[in-house]
């Protein structure tokens, strides 16, 4: 799904800091270019002040893809799905992270960092890598999840 030589946005807040940190060393690892929007540390912070730029840069198309991380990753999504064009998809097994992928054609994925281990969080990210759109029935319906002009 993802090119290696694209851009790939990673972000958090504190409670998602040390998962980040582990995700962002491994992708960086195996040849991504991963962008880090923060945060930096384990200081108690405002998820929402990573999330938004990390958010507009899909939204404007600058960035292909991303990873967001909060204690429970519902805060990190909410944010990130207020931008037109960007599908960011709370995870907490592979599973859910491929058919993320191939069922919704999400962008970002969003993960619980209070709730999954290292392992998860890393099998999560192949998941969600390693997975292509499927399209046909699932495109039409993608299609619809912009807010619809009233009839
Ligand atoms: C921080 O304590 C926690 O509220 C935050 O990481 C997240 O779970 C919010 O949705």
């Amino acid at each position: 799904m993802v090119d290696k030589e694209k851009i790939f946005a990673i972000g958090s807040d504190h409670a998602g800091y040390a998962l980040k940190e582990v995700i962002k060393r491994k992708m960086s690892q195996s040849g991504y270019t991963v962008s880090d929007y923060g945060t930096h540390s384990e200081e108690s912070m405002d998820y929402a002040d990573a999330i938004h730029p990390l958010a507009r840069d899909i939204h404007e198309g600058k960035v292909t893809a991303g990873i967001i991380l909060c204690g429970t990753g519902n805060g990190v999504s909410m944010t990130a799905n207020k931008y037109s064009g960007v599908r960011a998809a709370l995870c907490w097994i592979p599973e859910i992270a491929s058919l993320a992928r191939a069922h919704n054609d999400a962008n970002i994925l969003a993960i619980p960092a209070r709730f999954v281990g290292k392992e998860v969080a890393l099998e999560m990210v192949n998941a969600f890598i390693d997975t292509d759109f499927q399209g046909g029935r699932h495109e039409k319906r993608v299609k619809k999840i912009p807010i619809p002009e009233r009839m």
